[in-house]
């Protein structure tokens, strides 16, 4: 996610504005720019360094802001870079979030003559505060900000009060920080440390105007409000890590907040109906299509054939999953009116881009679920769907996976609701989905529990995990998991699949992990795990909470909420997650990067 860095005070700025954008890299970013008071704007795509030979000497000026962007709303281009001006070239904003009624404030500032050289929400912020300028800073950011929807962290100078910064915070963390010769403001401590460990966190509302010696905190309403000063007690490494031990624990345990960021905007609860941009102008297309082809690699592709289960149940669009390493060397019979949607967290994954060439060559439309905007696939798809997941840091892929799936779930209300679906059942997915992050909290929750259970499992030499209906791939997903982070054998399975086979290997070296939501299928997973322990296999279940029968089976129990059919799948497959963490943990192994993996396959 984007990062966000400024500075008042005694020293020459541009070298500290840049020290403060490099320690922000590891929040991901794809472009990067300055603004100091009487010097104007600097940026550059790419990395810091790019911006760093820009600046050949060193700018006058004691004062400024600084910003690394990571693309939602525009390419990662130097124009959509921040920091972004006013129509008067006298105000400057970096912003950190997304601004919803971006499209309506943008409208209504063209009738008053403003006009536009980017696509991003910001530059419409940057308007907007610069017709409310009437040579008070911090009002003309008030006044702003009551019209805006959204979220934001925000930093704006004026290049007629270059000793002040405005900030602001709703929904993006912002943090001040108390230097000896002047005050900083940045997205996260990580900034700051090594200038000050006297910081004051922003609340949500909080605005306040930053000078070298002294800073005031309000609220939008001109309240004043008193936060107190703290000291950073965490070093720089665990900071990036926002205190947990490693970013694989971090990322599962953001999957409630990443769940927020891929809906955010997207819903529209009264009609049932959800609104995805990047597919405007493909509606028609996609709802008539006679099949849907998902390719992808690895967990997107186990994210693809849950989400052929909700296609086809609740979009009644018939869908195949063709693994890309696969569907690129395959003569495959190509059926005109269909259409590829690859799912990629990286958008660089070297076998689905083949795919999607291929699909082109074919004559097909194709489409994209990608995390990180700007990429390959992203750019050469027809259209798509960006996940908002932020930057994923852990190589064993998480929240990304989360996200992939809720946005199918979207498409399937999108495409449906032009189908079959009714107005009902949109709102109860819609619903289903503004819920999901609490589901997904009871579940973390749980984590000592679930790190106790690791422990018991952890020496075990081979697991299977076995799911049904939707569940079967997320048994494939649980298993992969645990073979990426612990180097323990895993096979998913599905449990239809037991007595053909894998029933043989079973013993008391040999646990099960099985899903057992309360769905159509339950007395069949009940079966399953009855056949399972008679073979004295040791079995854990992810049941659903109150489930008292299967629990009465099992060795280990870890309960989920019971949630809307589309989104259990989701709930269900968090455990192992965590499972797969801990159990890596235990065996003292490099969690965020396992052994021969990479976090981006763009080799074949
Ligand atoms: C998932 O934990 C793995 N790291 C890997 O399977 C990954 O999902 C796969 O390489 C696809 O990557 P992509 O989503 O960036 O295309």
């Amino acid at each position: 996610m984007c990062g966000i860095f400024g500075y008042v005070g005694s020293h020459t700025a541009s070298p500290i504005l840049l020290e403060g954008l490099r320690t922000l890299e590891y929040r991901g970013y794809d472009s990067a720019g300055i603004f100091i008071p009487g010097s104007g704007v600097v940026k550059a795509v790419g990395p810091i360094d790019n911006l760093a030979k820009k600046i050949t000497d060193t700018i006058p000026g004691t004062s400024g802001i600084a910003h690394t962007r990571w693309a939602t709303h525009g390419a990662p281009t130097e124009a959509n870079a921040h920091p972004h001006k006013d129509q008067s070239e006298n105000v400057f904003v970096v912003h950190n979030g997304i601004i919803e009624n971006y499209s309506l404030l943008k409208e209504s500032l063209k009738v008053q003559g403003i006009t536009f050289e980017t696509d991003t929400d910001t530059e419409v912020l940057a308007k907007l505060i610069g017709v409310n300028y009437h040579g008070d800073l911090l009002e003309a950011v008030k006044s702003s900000l009551q019209l805006v929807q959204g979220t934001y962290g925000l930093a704006v100078m004026s290049d007629r009060d270059p000793d002040k910064i405005v900030v602001a915070r709703l929904g993006s963390p912002l943090v001040i920080g108390i230097g000896k010769d002047g005050h900083l403001v940045a997205s996260d401590p990580s900034a700051l440390v090594s200038h000050t460990k006297d910081v004051v966190y922003l609340n949500d509302g909080d605005i306040a105007v930053i000078e070298k010696d002294q800073y005031s905190i309000t609220t939008l309403k001109g309240e004043n409000q008193n936060r107190k000063a703290e000291k950073i007690e965490w070093d720089l490494e665990e900071i990036k890590k926002d205190g947990y031990d490693h970013y694989l624990l971090k990322e599962i345990m953001e999957i409630p907040t990443t769940v927020e960021n891929t809906i955010r905007g997207r819903l529209i609860s009264d009609k049932g109906r959800v609104k995805l941009g990047g597919l405007e102008g493909y509606i028609d297309k996609l709802t008539s299509l006679h099949r849907l082809t998902i390719t992808a690699c690895g967990s997107a592709a186990y994210a693809g054939e849950v989400g052929r289960y909700i296609f086809e149940e609740y979009a009644d669009l018939p869908v195949s999953v063709e693994l890309a390493s696969e569907y690129r060397y395959r003569t495959s019979l190509v059926d005109p009116k269909s259409a590829i949607l690859a799912v990629s967290q990286s958008g660089e994954t070297a076998d689905t881009l083949a795919a999607i060439r291929l699909a082109k060559k074919q004559g097909l439309n194709t489409f994209g679920i990608v995390n990180v905007v700007g990429s390959t696939i992203a750019r050469e798809n027809d259209a798509g769907v960006y996940n908002h997941a932020g930057p994923e840091v852990s190589i064993a892929s998480t929240k990304a996976v989360i996200s992939q799936v809720v946005v199918m779930a979207m498409m399937s209300v999108l495409i449906g609701r032009e189908r079959k679906m009714s107005l009902e059942t949109g709102k109860e997915i819609v619903q289903a989905l503004v819920e999901l992050p609490n589901a997904i909290k009871n579940v973390l929750e749980q984590k000592s529990d679930i790190e106790a259970i690791a422990k018991k499992y952890k020496d075990y030499r081979d697991f299977v995990f076995m799911g049904r209906n939707a569940h079967f791939p997320i048994a494939l997903e649980g298993a992969l998991k645990l073979k990426e982070v612990t180097y323990i054998h895993a096979e998913g399975y599905a449990g239809g699949e037991l007595k053909h086979g894998p029933i043989a290997m079973l013993d008391k070296n040999f646990p099960v992990v099985a899903f057992a939501p309360q769905d159509h299928v339950y007395e069949k997973m009940v079966s399953n795990i009855e056949e399972i322990k008679a073979r004295g296999a040791p079995v854990l279940v992810i049941a659903n909470t109150g489930d008292d029968q299967v629990s009465r089976l099992a060795d280990d129990v870890i309960y989920v909420p019971r949630v809307h059919s589309i989104v259990q799948p989701i709930v269900s497959v968090i455990p192992t997650y965590l499972l797969a963490y801990y159990i890596g943990i235990a065996k003292d192994l490099n969690v965020d990067r396992p052994r021969n993996l990479t976090k981006s396959v763009t080799v074949e």
